[in-house]
């Protein structure tokens, strides 16, 4: 029967369509844009042991403490109070600046967890 067979790809390329649909949607999925944070939503209070400390333990003790299988990276050392705050500049270099920490293709820190650590720092590093 002619045009049987276009109608087959027609259906096709809806799928096609729709499939490609669902993976640019997918793509946005996960919360806030990366970039985008509204202030008033980042506590005037943020403590070492209730904040900083899960979220250094997220992206760099792996690679960033004594108790890690490579070792202290280049002497920064983000599992303790004392070198978080020692190394908070390195912080400001590599993950605010140049967004080069962590490294490769792992996950950055969201725009709320990086203001999260910038309030703590205005604040003077409460522990
Ligand atoms: C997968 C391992 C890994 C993780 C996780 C990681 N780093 Fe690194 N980091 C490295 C390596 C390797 C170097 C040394 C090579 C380089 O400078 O790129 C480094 C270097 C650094 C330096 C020194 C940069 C310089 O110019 O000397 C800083 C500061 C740093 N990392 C901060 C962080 C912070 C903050 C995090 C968490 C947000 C983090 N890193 C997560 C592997 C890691």
């Amino acid at each position: 029967m002619p045009g049987g067979g276009s109608g087959v790809r027609s259906n096709a390329a809806v799928l096609l369509l729709i499939a490609s649909t669902v993976v640019m949607l997918s793509c946005n999925y996960g919360g806030e844009p990366i970039d985008v944070v509204d202030p008033a939503t980042i506590p005037q209070t943020v403590a070492y042991h209730d904040t900083v400390r899960a979220i250094m333990n997220y992206y760099c003790t792996a690679c960033h403490s004594p108790g890690s299988q490579v070792g202290t990276i280049k002497d920064y050392d983000y599992s303790t109070y004392n070198g978080v705050v020692a190394g908070y500049s390195g912080i400001e270099e590599t993950v605010y600046a140049e967004q080069s920490m962590p490294p490769g293709a792992a996950r950055r820190l969201t725009a709320r967890e990086q203001a999260l650590l910038q309030r703590w720092a205005k604040n003077g590093f409460p522990q």
